[in-house]
């Protein structure tokens, strides 16, 4: 997407079409609004007066501008109520309106959507997240699609008052268009067949990203890991014909102190294993490694944004597959730390993958890990589509992941770790169960995966927050990208 920021009125701007924003029940106008509705002899008032556009949320409404400004139409893109305006009221506006323009045809608009918001920096970045996360689709697999043109929209431009405040909008909009291009190259990986992501696949992935975005980057095969003694991970790997990877990305801009590390769960297919699944909806398992392709959407944005900072990503990617040599049951493992785990379910494989990378990241010394993945299905009951679950061991880490939340509008909503959990995961021969029975399925994965941990941590539970079934503003059907812009909100946020 080519962004701009341009000093120039409404009234004045030639466009293929102006895009503005407007309250509902608005008793008054801006002073730009109100030039603009003037070259337009009142038709913007008049829109109103005859409730034809009533500036409700989601709704648009197209006036032709026959000649009479140099845009060449434009559309209202309803606000809501002004008390009860926010920023994602923006975003959601900017991703209709761009979902409707192109709609009709048109590669380029411009917009006022921002001008009266406060603060316009974070204005002007809804406006681009917006846009770039709407008007996203997947459709490299549909092969005849002629009813649907190839023309889309390659242009946006925001038009600001003055000098003063191209800055804003400037570094708004440029860090909106790298928060929303990171997201979508991680829907692009999960919404990837899983024949098509294997974990070789998401290695090969990750090192172009690295080549890229001039990142550090490593793989290690199952020798490396054995080595390690990576008994967890390989453990669930040993039912798939698909070598397991595990990915390591590392991006310092000139910081010596100790990193972040970020741990994404990357289970390219999760068909349960021997402990095997429904059938129903279990195509959707192709988007298990979710949280292990936020990890990489975000040093896609960390990198493009060239965050002051020293972050390390570590990405364990298996396919979980029932087989003749698969994992049982009853099965002991051991991971990289020394502790044993006895395998209760073959489908509780997330924590197992993730237990090995939470115990290799103590090398880092980190000042603190995020982990992030699609851990239980418990976590949709509990919290559904609109909330992340949150669980650790660390107060500070956790207010800032709970504020970037805010801010991206990827929210977070904390659940509790206390000890009495620990319980439902006791194993009479081993150090630990790999699950417990149905009760608090969400809290005892955070059980587990705490005792591979010696520093500040956080677990995030994507499952619910991954994937949309229904369509939402700005938010097509599929992979959603939850994380990226959630971690990079984060990481901007980190004082070191
Ligand atoms: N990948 C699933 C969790 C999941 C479920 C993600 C639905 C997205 C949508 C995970 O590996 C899993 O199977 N978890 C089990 C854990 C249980 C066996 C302790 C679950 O939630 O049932
Ligand atoms: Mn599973
Ligand atoms: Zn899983």
């Amino acid at each position: 997407m080519e962004v701009k920021v341009k000093v120039e009125r409404p009234e004045k701007e030639k466009t293929e079409a102006l895009v503005v924003g407007i309250f509902e029940e608005t008793k008054r106008f801006s002073r730009e609004v109100a030039a603009l509705d003037k070259a337009l002899g009142g038709v913007i008032q008049n829109a109103l007066n005859s409730g034809d556009f009533k500036g409700k949320p989601n709704q648009v409404y197209l006036i032709p501008s026959m000649g009479k400004i140099p845009a060449a139409r434009v559309v209202l893109t309803g606000l809501g109520k002004e008390k009860e305006f926010t920023i994602e009221k923006v975003r959601q506006a900017a991703g209709r309106s761009a979902l409707y323009l192109s709609g009709l045809g048109l590669t380029s608009f411009s917009t006022i959507l921002h001008h009266e918001m406060k603060p316009l920096r974070g204005a002007s970045q809804a406006i681009l997240e917006g846009c770039i996360l709407g008007l996203y689709r997947f459709d490299k697999y549909k092969t005849n699609d002629n009813g649907n043109s190839k023309r889309e929209i390659t242009a946006i431009t925001l038009l600001v008052d003055g000098r003063e405040e191209e800055k804003a909008a400037w570094d708004g909009a440029f860090t909106g268009k790298v928060l929303a291009e990171a997201a979508n190259f991680t829907k692009d990986m999960v919404n990837e067949p899983s024949n098509y992501m294997t974990p070789s696949i998401m290695a090969e992935t990750a090192m172009l990203l690295a080549k890229n975005f001039k990142l550090k980057c490593k793989i290690l095969g199952r020798d490396e890991m054995e080595s390690l003694g990576m008994g967890s991970l390989l453990g669930v790997a040993r039912g798939s014909a698909e070598p397991p990877k595990f990915i390591i990305l590392e991006y310092n801009m000139g910081r010596k102190g100790k990193p972040v590390v970020l741990v994404g769960k990357a289970i390219t297919f999760d068909t349960g294993g021997i402990s095997i699944k429904p059938a129903e909806n279990m195509e959707q398992m192709k988007s298990d490694m979710a949280g292990g392709a936020a990890v990489m959407g975000t040093f896609m944005a960390i990198a493009g944004l060239k965050l002051p900072l020293n972050v390390v990503g570590l990405i364990p990617a298996v396919e979980n597959m029932p087989g003749g040599n698969a994992y049982k049951p009853g099965d002991i493992l051991k991971a990289m730390n020394g502790k044993t785990i006895e395998v209760i379910s073959t489908d509780a494989e997330g924590r197992l993958i993730l237990a090995d990378a939470l115990a290799y990241a103590k090398r880092y010394e980190p000042k603190g890990v995020i982990n992030i993945a699609t851990l239980t299905g418990a976590c949709v009951v509990a919290l559904g589509k609109n909330a992340t679950g949150m669980l650790g061991t660390d107060d500070k880490l956790k207010v800032m992941l709970k504020d970037a939340g805010e801010r991206a509008f990827e929210r977070v909503w904390e659940l509790p770790l206390w000890e009495e959990y620990e319980e439902l995961l006791k194993s009479d021969i081993a150090d630990m169960k790999n699950a417990g029975a149905r009760e608090a399925g969400t809290i005892a994965g955070g059980i587990f995966l705490k005792k591979f941990t010696d520093y500040p941590w956080v677990h995030l539970d994507i499952a619910g927050t991954s994937w949309n079934s229904k369509e939402g503003p700005y938010r097509p059907k599929g992979a959603t990208g939850v994380g990226v812009r959630l971690l990079t909100e984060f990481l901007m946020g980190w004082k070191e």
